[in-house]
């Protein structure tokens, strides 16, 4: 029994020492320790034996069992260290490689000056208003003052859906569609997309932006028209930019001008940009004609308010200094690149 114990306890390690997976180990530990093991069935037999011999040969296997327990844990530990440092060599990561750059899109030059633009109004208080862009040719024209004849209601210059709607040609008529359903004090803007019957070159195009604004309250005067647009022209083209209002005639307002700002190029002195005239037309404006008012319900005895009209394509390529109105619509990629 002896030698029998000693010979499971050398073929067992020599077994071990040629495993490689914890599947054989524990297929060895099953063949030598499990119930059917080879050491279990020696100390079963153990009841065979003398009153001398028991204890002997109980000891020898005792330290058999624990010499084996020993092996196959120290097999192991040293088979899951292998295996991490094998898996650890497979999955090491080079970070010297160059990674892969994703492209990333970004905003185009509208979308930056018009976000520009709402954050100057929307820190005065703004809120933002949205109309429709095929408009009824009451709100486009009848409501804001703009006689049959003139000639804005041209063909030429409007695209007619039918004989009552259009495209708007404009975000006046969103004017009044705030003032029908809101009653003074109103502070609003409404960016948007306007629509005119123009061939496109470097100047024009059927389709660009414009953002209206609006204010109506008691007591509203020319001179808050004047202070909130020079807020607006020092945000958006700097500092030092002045703004100058010449008279000019919109049927929707009285009195109206238009409004240049100083040549962001030049400052003022007369460049190519302005064309040597050291301003730039930017908008128009004015005081809210008393007839449109009434047409919104809004008593002109009580209440008075300005409006402004801006070109964002405009205020876009003063910004950006972009000479081509068309860019803005091409969708060039090494143009928009810049921005
Ligand atoms: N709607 C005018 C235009 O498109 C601009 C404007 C708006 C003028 C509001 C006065 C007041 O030219």
């Amino acid at each position: 029994m002896k030698e029998q114990l000693n010979s499971i306890k050398d073929q067992a390690e020599k077994e071990l020492s040629g495993i490689t997976s914890i599947q054989e180990l524990e297929n060895i530990r099953v063949k030598y320790l499990g119930k059917k093991g080879e050491l279990t069935s020696v100390l079963r037999g153990m009841g065979a034996l003398s009153a001398e011999e028991r204890p002997i040969i109980g000891q020898l296997a005792n330290e058999v069992r624990s010499f084996l327990e020993e092996k196959l844990e120290a097999a192991k530990n040293e088979l899951v260290s292998k295996e991490r440092t094998a898996r650890l060599e497979k999955e090491v990561i080079d970070v010297t490689i160059p990674g892969k750059v994703k492209a990333l899109g970004k905003k185009h030059p509208l979308s930056i000056v018009l976000d520009e633009i709402k954050d100057v109004f929307i820190g005065m208080g703004y809120e933002i208003a949205e109309g429709p862009e095929v408009e009824l040719d009451y709100y486009n024209f009848e409501a804001l003052n703009i006689p049959k004849n003139h000639p804005a209601r041209d063909v030429q210059d409007t695209f007619y859906i039918n004989e009552n709607m259009v495209l708007r040609t404009q975000t006046s008529p969103v004017q009044v569609r705030v003032m029908e359903q809101k009653k003074p004090p109103i502070k609003i803007i409404c960016p948007g997309r306007v629509y005119r019957s123009d061939a496109v070159d470097a100047t024009h195009s059927p389709v660009f932006h414009q953002v209206e604004g609006l204010v109506v309250d008691k007591g509203v005067t020319m001179g808050d028209l004047i202070g909130t647009l020079q807020v607006f022209a020092k945000s958006l083209f700097g500092e030092n930019t002045k703004i100058r209002l010449r008279p000019h005639h919109f049927p929707f307002t009285e009195p109206s001008a238009e409004v240049d700002v100083s040549c962001w190029t030049c400052g003022g002195n007369g460049c190519r940009v302005c064309k040597g005239e050291g301003w730039i037309e930017i908008l128009g404006a004015g005081m809210v004609h008393p007839k449109v008012l009434e047409n919104c319900g809004i008593d002109p005895e009580v209440y008075s308010g300005f409006a402004f009209g801006l070109g964002v394509e405009r205020t876009a390529m003063g910004r950006f200094n972009i000479d081509d109105l068309r860019l803005l619509y091409e969708n060039d990629i090494r143009f928009l690149k810049q921005f």
